[in-house]
Protein backbone atom coordinates (compact mmCIF):
# COMPACT_ATOMS: atom_id res chain seq x y z
CA UNK A 1 0.00 0.00 0.00
CA UNK A 2 1.44 3.53 -1.03
CA UNK A 3 1.88 5.91 1.93
CA UNK A 4 -1.24 8.47 2.22
CA UNK A 5 -1.09 12.01 0.52
CA UNK A 6 -1.59 12.74 4.72
CA UNK A 7 1.28 11.32 5.87
CA UNK A 8 3.60 12.42 2.97
CA UNK A 9 2.71 15.72 3.11
CA UNK A 10 3.46 15.30 6.98
CA UNK A 11 7.09 13.78 6.11
CA UNK A 12 7.18 17.16 3.91
CA UNK A 13 7.56 15.43 0.81
CA UNK A 14 5.92 16.55 -2.44
CA UNK A 15 2.43 15.57 -3.25
CA UNK A 16 -0.42 15.52 -6.70
CA UNK A 17 -2.42 17.88 -4.70
CA UNK A 18 -2.74 18.88 -1.02
CA UNK A 19 -4.04 16.27 1.67
CA UNK A 20 -7.31 17.80 3.60
CA UNK A 21 -8.90 16.89 7.03
CA UNK A 22 -10.56 18.98 9.58
CA UNK A 23 -10.36 20.64 13.16
CA UNK A 24 -13.55 18.97 14.68
CA UNK A 25 -14.63 17.38 11.82
CA UNK A 26 -16.80 14.96 13.32
CA UNK A 27 -19.31 16.97 15.63
CA UNK A 28 -22.12 19.41 16.15
CA UNK A 29 -22.44 21.00 11.94
CA UNK A 30 -23.21 17.16 10.89
CA UNK A 31 -26.58 15.91 11.50
CA UNK A 32 -25.47 12.12 12.18
CA UNK A 33 -23.72 13.55 14.68
CA UNK A 34 -26.48 15.29 16.64
CA UNK A 35 -28.44 12.20 16.17
CA UNK A 36 -25.90 10.21 18.40
CA UNK A 37 -25.56 12.42 20.62
CA UNK A 38 -29.13 12.94 21.21
CA UNK A 39 -28.91 9.69 22.79
CA UNK A 40 -25.82 10.05 25.39
CA UNK A 41 -24.04 12.63 26.67
CA UNK A 42 -20.56 13.76 25.26
CA UNK A 43 -18.61 11.74 28.20
CA UNK A 44 -20.72 8.72 28.23
CA UNK A 45 -20.02 9.33 23.55
CA UNK A 46 -16.14 9.69 24.49
CA UNK A 47 -15.84 6.42 26.47
CA UNK A 48 -18.00 4.45 24.15
CA UNK A 49 -15.72 2.59 21.63
CA UNK A 50 -18.38 1.83 19.13
CA UNK A 51 -20.21 5.23 19.18
CA UNK A 52 -16.87 6.85 19.38
CA UNK A 53 -15.36 5.07 16.23
CA UNK A 54 -18.77 5.71 14.66
CA UNK A 55 -18.73 9.27 14.70
CA UNK A 56 -14.63 9.56 13.98
CA UNK A 57 -16.37 7.67 10.85
CA UNK A 58 -18.64 10.10 9.96
CA UNK A 59 -17.25 12.89 8.18
CA UNK A 60 -14.74 10.31 6.57
CA UNK A 61 -17.74 8.54 5.03
CA UNK A 62 -19.75 12.07 3.98
CA UNK A 63 -16.65 13.92 2.52
CA UNK A 64 -13.75 11.25 1.82
CA UNK A 65 -11.24 13.59 3.81
CA UNK A 66 -7.87 12.42 3.87
CA UNK A 67 -7.08 11.58 7.18
CA UNK A 68 -9.60 10.87 10.42
CA UNK A 69 -9.06 12.14 13.89
CA UNK A 70 -9.88 10.27 16.84
CA UNK A 71 -13.05 11.35 18.43
CA UNK A 72 -12.28 12.15 22.43
CA UNK A 73 -11.62 15.09 24.28
CA UNK A 74 -8.37 16.72 25.99
CA UNK A 75 -9.73 16.78 29.12
CA UNK A 76 -10.64 12.80 29.03
CA UNK A 77 -7.04 12.48 29.94
CA UNK A 78 -6.93 14.91 33.35
CA UNK A 79 -9.47 12.49 34.73
CA UNK A 80 -7.34 9.56 34.29
CA UNK A 81 -5.25 11.91 36.00
CA UNK A 82 -7.42 12.25 38.81
CA UNK A 83 -9.47 15.06 38.60
CA UNK A 84 -12.96 15.41 37.83
CA UNK A 85 -14.02 16.48 34.78
CA UNK A 86 -17.68 17.49 33.64
CA UNK A 87 -19.45 18.82 30.59
CA UNK A 88 -22.10 21.22 30.94
CA UNK A 89 -23.95 23.23 28.80
CA UNK A 90 -21.39 26.33 29.02
CA UNK A 91 -18.80 23.92 28.08
CA UNK A 92 -15.98 21.81 29.97
CA UNK A 93 -15.59 22.10 34.01
CA UNK A 94 -13.53 21.11 36.85
CA UNK A 95 -15.14 21.31 40.14
CA UNK A 96 -11.75 21.05 41.86
CA UNK A 97 -9.38 23.06 40.12
CA UNK A 98 -5.31 23.27 41.19
CA UNK A 99 -5.07 26.45 42.66
CA UNK A 100 -1.93 25.71 45.28
CA UNK A 101 1.20 23.43 45.49
CA UNK A 102 -0.42 21.50 47.98
CA UNK A 103 -3.20 20.68 45.16
CA UNK A 104 -0.30 18.72 42.83
CA UNK A 105 -0.77 15.90 45.29
CA UNK A 106 -3.85 14.74 43.65
CA UNK A 107 -2.55 15.08 39.69
CA UNK A 108 -0.50 11.91 38.49
CA UNK A 109 0.50 10.17 35.96
CA UNK A 110 -2.01 6.94 35.03
CA UNK A 111 -1.66 3.37 33.20
CA UNK A 112 -3.14 4.45 29.40
CA UNK A 113 -4.83 0.45 29.64
CA UNK A 114 -6.40 0.73 32.69
CA UNK A 115 -7.25 4.83 32.86
CA UNK A 116 -8.11 5.35 29.13
CA UNK A 117 -8.53 1.68 27.37
CA UNK A 118 -11.64 3.12 26.01
CA UNK A 119 -9.88 5.05 23.91
CA UNK A 120 -7.42 2.85 22.90
CA UNK A 121 -10.11 0.43 22.33
CA UNK A 122 -11.84 3.24 20.01
CA UNK A 123 -8.11 3.25 17.75
CA UNK A 124 -8.54 -0.21 17.62
CA UNK A 125 -11.84 -0.55 15.92
CA UNK A 126 -10.87 2.06 13.73
CA UNK A 127 -8.10 0.57 12.38
CA UNK A 128 -9.84 -2.20 11.29
CA UNK A 129 -12.71 -0.06 9.39
CA UNK A 130 -10.64 2.94 8.04
CA UNK A 131 -8.58 1.03 5.28
CA UNK A 132 -6.31 3.56 3.67
CA UNK A 133 -7.51 6.15 5.52
CA UNK A 134 -4.90 7.75 8.02
CA UNK A 135 -5.66 7.84 11.93
CA UNK A 136 -4.57 11.01 14.00
CA UNK A 137 -4.04 10.49 17.12
CA UNK A 138 -3.91 13.11 19.49
CA UNK A 139 -3.96 15.23 23.02
CA UNK A 140 -3.53 18.54 24.34
CA UNK A 141 0.00 20.11 24.74
CA UNK A 142 1.21 20.36 28.37
CA UNK A 143 -0.14 24.28 28.57
CA UNK A 144 -3.47 24.14 27.55
CA UNK A 145 -4.11 21.17 29.62
CA UNK A 146 -2.29 22.97 32.59
CA UNK A 147 -4.89 25.92 32.00
CA UNK A 148 -8.20 23.44 32.73
CA UNK A 149 -6.59 21.96 35.96
CA UNK A 150 -5.68 25.28 37.13
CA UNK A 151 -9.01 27.59 35.96
CA UNK A 152 -11.28 24.69 35.59
CA UNK A 153 -13.25 26.19 32.62
CA UNK A 154 -11.70 27.63 29.21
CA UNK A 155 -10.60 30.83 30.59
CA UNK A 156 -10.50 34.28 29.09
CA UNK A 157 -7.89 36.02 30.45
CA UNK A 158 -5.94 32.79 32.14
CA UNK A 159 -5.46 35.28 35.04
CA UNK A 160 -5.40 31.95 37.56
CA UNK A 161 -2.84 30.39 35.15
CA UNK A 162 -0.63 32.99 35.35
CA UNK A 163 -0.79 34.06 39.10
CA UNK A 164 -0.01 30.25 39.40
CA UNK A 165 3.22 30.39 37.01
CA UNK A 166 4.39 33.60 38.79
CA UNK A 167 3.81 32.49 42.48
CA UNK A 168 4.82 29.00 42.27
CA UNK A 169 7.28 28.75 39.32
CA UNK A 170 8.74 25.68 40.57
CA UNK A 171 5.81 23.75 41.26
CA UNK A 172 4.45 25.14 37.93
CA UNK A 173 7.32 23.44 35.83
CA UNK A 174 6.19 20.63 37.99
CA UNK A 175 2.62 20.52 37.28
CA UNK A 176 3.73 20.74 33.54
CA UNK A 177 6.31 18.03 33.48
CA UNK A 178 3.78 15.72 35.12
CA UNK A 179 1.20 16.87 32.61
CA UNK A 180 3.86 16.18 29.78
CA UNK A 181 4.95 12.80 31.01
CA UNK A 182 1.26 11.37 31.68
CA UNK A 183 0.44 12.69 27.98
CA UNK A 184 3.79 10.73 26.51
CA UNK A 185 2.56 7.41 27.84
CA UNK A 186 -1.02 8.55 26.36
CA UNK A 187 -0.03 9.36 23.08
CA UNK A 188 2.51 6.34 22.87
CA UNK A 189 -0.06 3.97 23.84
CA UNK A 190 -2.36 5.74 21.06
CA UNK A 191 0.60 4.94 18.48
CA UNK A 192 0.66 0.70 20.15
CA UNK A 193 -3.16 0.62 19.63
CA UNK A 194 -2.72 2.05 16.07
CA UNK A 195 -2.71 5.81 15.31
CA UNK A 196 -0.06 6.65 12.74
CA UNK A 197 -0.22 10.49 13.00
CA UNK A 198 -0.75 12.51 16.65
CA UNK A 199 -1.19 16.64 16.82
CA UNK A 200 -0.97 18.04 19.88
CA UNK A 201 -3.58 20.83 20.31
CA UNK A 202 -1.85 24.24 22.00
CA UNK A 203 -5.12 26.01 21.61
CA UNK A 204 -4.31 28.29 24.40
CA UNK A 205 -0.30 29.09 24.04
CA UNK A 206 -1.52 32.10 22.17
CA UNK A 207 -1.83 33.81 25.93
CA UNK A 208 1.42 33.64 27.11
CA UNK A 209 4.51 36.09 26.40
CA UNK A 210 7.84 35.19 24.28
CA UNK A 211 9.90 34.72 27.63
CA UNK A 212 7.21 32.89 29.43
CA UNK A 213 7.06 30.68 26.49
CA UNK A 214 10.78 30.02 26.28
CA UNK A 215 11.12 29.64 30.24
CA UNK A 216 8.08 27.80 31.09
CA UNK A 217 6.34 26.10 27.69
CA UNK A 218 8.91 25.12 25.88
CA UNK A 219 11.33 22.87 27.63
CA UNK A 220 8.16 20.22 28.93
CA UNK A 221 6.62 20.57 25.17
CA UNK A 222 9.89 19.69 23.25
CA UNK A 223 10.76 17.02 25.20
CA UNK A 224 7.49 15.44 25.06
CA UNK A 225 7.80 15.91 21.16
CA UNK A 226 11.26 14.14 20.91
CA UNK A 227 9.87 11.58 23.05
CA UNK A 228 6.41 11.21 20.52
CA UNK A 229 8.68 11.69 17.48
CA UNK A 230 11.02 8.57 18.98
CA UNK A 231 7.47 6.22 18.43
CA UNK A 232 8.13 6.87 14.46
CA UNK A 233 5.17 8.59 13.91
CA UNK A 234 5.08 12.42 12.40
CA UNK A 235 4.18 14.58 15.19
CA UNK A 236 2.06 17.80 14.78
CA UNK A 237 1.71 21.19 16.98
CA UNK A 238 -1.22 23.02 16.63
CA UNK A 239 0.19 26.35 18.36
CA UNK A 240 -3.17 28.42 18.10
CA UNK A 241 -2.65 32.05 18.31
CA UNK A 242 1.47 31.86 18.60
CA UNK A 243 2.29 33.21 14.89
CA UNK A 244 4.13 35.84 16.47
CA UNK A 245 6.81 34.01 18.25
CA UNK A 246 7.22 31.39 15.63
CA UNK A 247 10.76 31.46 15.23
CA UNK A 248 10.75 30.07 18.86
CA UNK A 249 8.27 27.62 18.58
CA UNK A 250 9.59 25.87 16.06
CA UNK A 251 12.10 25.13 18.48
CA UNK A 252 9.75 22.37 19.46
CA UNK A 253 10.97 20.18 16.83
CA UNK A 254 7.57 18.46 15.58
CA UNK A 255 7.09 17.71 11.94
CA UNK A 256 4.27 19.99 10.76
CA UNK A 257 3.24 23.00 12.32
CA UNK A 258 -0.66 23.51 12.50
CA UNK A 259 -0.79 27.04 11.82
CA UNK A 260 -4.06 29.43 12.87
CA UNK A 261 -5.70 31.69 10.29
CA UNK A 262 -3.88 34.98 11.49
CA UNK A 263 -1.06 34.89 9.12
CA UNK A 264 -0.78 34.06 5.45
CA UNK A 265 0.87 30.44 5.27
CA UNK A 266 4.11 31.46 3.38
CA UNK A 267 4.79 33.97 6.06
CA UNK A 268 4.48 31.74 8.59
CA UNK A 269 6.27 29.23 6.99
CA UNK A 270 9.70 31.81 6.77
CA UNK A 271 8.71 32.29 10.56
CA UNK A 272 9.42 28.37 10.88
CA UNK A 273 12.83 28.70 8.96
CA UNK A 274 11.25 26.49 6.11
CA UNK A 275 12.34 22.93 7.04
CA UNK A 276 9.14 21.55 8.54
CA UNK A 277 5.68 21.13 6.94
CA UNK A 278 2.29 22.90 7.75
CA UNK A 279 -1.15 22.22 8.38
CA UNK A 280 -3.65 24.52 7.88
CA UNK A 281 -5.13 27.79 7.65
CA UNK A 282 -8.76 28.50 6.32
CA UNK A 283 -10.53 30.71 8.71
CA UNK A 284 -13.06 28.88 9.59
CA UNK A 285 -15.74 31.16 9.61
CA UNK A 286 -15.08 31.88 5.76
CA UNK A 287 -17.50 28.31 5.63
CA UNK A 288 -20.32 30.54 6.29
CA UNK A 289 -20.05 32.96 3.38
CA UNK A 290 -20.83 31.76 -0.44
CA UNK A 291 -19.74 29.11 -2.54
CA UNK A 292 -17.32 31.30 -4.43
CA UNK A 293 -15.46 33.34 -1.67
CA UNK A 294 -14.86 29.63 0.07
CA UNK A 295 -13.69 28.45 -3.41
CA UNK A 296 -11.57 32.24 -3.85
CA UNK A 297 -9.96 31.90 -0.63
CA UNK A 298 -9.61 27.93 -0.25
CA UNK A 299 -7.43 27.97 -3.44
CA UNK A 300 -5.63 31.14 -1.93
CA UNK A 301 -4.32 29.04 0.87
CA UNK A 302 -3.40 25.86 -1.82
CA UNK A 303 -1.30 28.63 -3.38
CA UNK A 304 0.61 29.70 -0.16
CA UNK A 305 1.08 26.59 0.98
CA UNK A 306 3.09 25.22 -1.94
CA UNK A 307 3.35 21.89 -3.67
CA UNK A 308 5.82 20.46 -0.78
CA UNK A 309 4.77 19.47 2.89
CA UNK A 310 1.75 21.09 3.54
CA UNK A 311 -1.57 19.57 4.76
CA UNK A 312 -5.09 21.38 4.50
CA UNK A 313 -6.88 22.43 7.05
CA UNK A 314 -8.94 25.19 8.81
CA UNK A 315 -6.98 27.99 11.37
CA UNK A 316 -8.86 26.56 14.13
CA UNK A 317 -11.42 23.89 14.34
CA UNK A 318 -15.16 24.15 12.42
CA UNK A 319 -17.82 25.82 13.88
CA UNK A 320 -20.92 24.17 14.62
CA UNK A 321 -22.69 26.46 12.49
CA UNK A 322 -20.95 25.55 9.67
CA UNK A 323 -23.19 24.51 6.41
CA UNK A 324 -23.03 21.13 5.38
CA UNK A 325 -22.88 22.42 1.70
CA UNK A 326 -19.90 24.96 2.37
CA UNK A 327 -17.43 22.10 3.68
CA UNK A 328 -18.53 20.31 0.45
CA UNK A 329 -17.52 23.29 -1.20
CA UNK A 330 -13.75 23.93 0.64
CA UNK A 331 -13.08 19.59 0.00
CA UNK A 332 -14.34 19.90 -4.25
CA UNK A 333 -11.82 23.04 -4.22
CA UNK A 334 -8.87 21.93 -2.53
CA UNK A 335 -9.24 18.73 -4.92
CA UNK A 336 -9.46 20.65 -8.12
CA UNK A 337 -7.08 23.76 -7.03
O1 LIG B 1 -11.41 17.07 15.74
C1 LIG B 1 -12.25 16.16 15.96
O2 LIG B 1 -13.21 15.93 15.20
C2 LIG B 1 -12.04 15.27 17.17
C3 LIG B 1 -12.77 15.66 18.31
C4 LIG B 1 -12.30 16.72 19.30
C5 LIG B 1 -13.18 17.24 20.28
N1 LIG B 1 -12.48 18.03 21.12
C6 LIG B 1 -14.61 16.92 20.36
C7 LIG B 1 -15.52 17.81 21.10
C8 LIG B 1 -11.05 17.27 19.54
C9 LIG B 1 -9.75 17.10 18.78
C10 LIG B 1 -11.18 18.10 20.71
C11 LIG B 1 -10.06 18.81 21.34
C12 LIG B 1 -10.39 19.92 22.25
N2 LIG B 1 -11.25 19.91 23.30
C13 LIG B 1 -9.77 21.18 22.22
C14 LIG B 1 -8.67 21.55 21.29
C15 LIG B 1 -9.20 21.91 19.96
C16 LIG B 1 -9.46 23.37 19.82
O3 LIG B 1 -10.60 23.72 19.45
O4 LIG B 1 -8.52 24.16 20.05
C17 LIG B 1 -10.30 21.96 23.26
C18 LIG B 1 -9.95 23.37 23.61
C19 LIG B 1 -11.24 21.13 23.95
C20 LIG B 1 -12.01 21.47 25.17
C21 LIG B 1 -13.45 21.52 24.88
N3 LIG B 1 -14.23 20.42 24.55
C22 LIG B 1 -14.29 22.64 24.93
C23 LIG B 1 -13.84 24.05 25.23
C24 LIG B 1 -15.58 22.20 24.63
C25 LIG B 1 -16.85 23.02 24.68
C26 LIG B 1 -16.94 23.92 23.52
C27 LIG B 1 -17.58 23.19 22.40
O5 LIG B 1 -17.02 23.22 21.30
O6 LIG B 1 -18.64 22.63 22.65
C28 LIG B 1 -15.52 20.81 24.35
C29 LIG B 1 -16.63 19.90 23.96
C30 LIG B 1 -16.44 19.12 22.69
N4 LIG B 1 -15.31 18.47 22.29
C31 LIG B 1 -17.46 18.87 21.71
C32 LIG B 1 -16.89 18.05 20.72
C33 LIG B 1 -17.56 17.47 19.49
C34 LIG B 1 -18.90 19.33 21.79
C35 LIG B 1 -19.61 18.41 22.73
C36 LIG B 1 -21.05 18.17 22.36
O7 LIG B 1 -21.33 17.31 21.51
O8 LIG B 1 -21.90 18.82 22.98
Amino acid sequence: MPPSLFLRACRGEATERAPIWVMRQAGRYLPEYRQVRAGVSFLELCKTPQLAAEVTLQPIRRFGFDAAILFSDLLVPLEAMGLEVQFTEQGPRLPQPLRAPADLGRVSRFDPEAGTGFVLETIRLLRGELGDTPLIGFAGAPFTVATYAIEGKTAKNFIETKAFFYRHPAEARRLLAVIAEATRDYLTAQVRAGAQALQLFDSWVGVVSADDWESYVLPPTAALVGELRATGVPVIYFANGATTIFDRVARVGADVYGVDWRLPLDEARARLGGKAAVQGNLDPSVLLGPADEIQRRATDVVRRGGKRGHVFNLGHGIYPETPIASVEALVSAVRSA
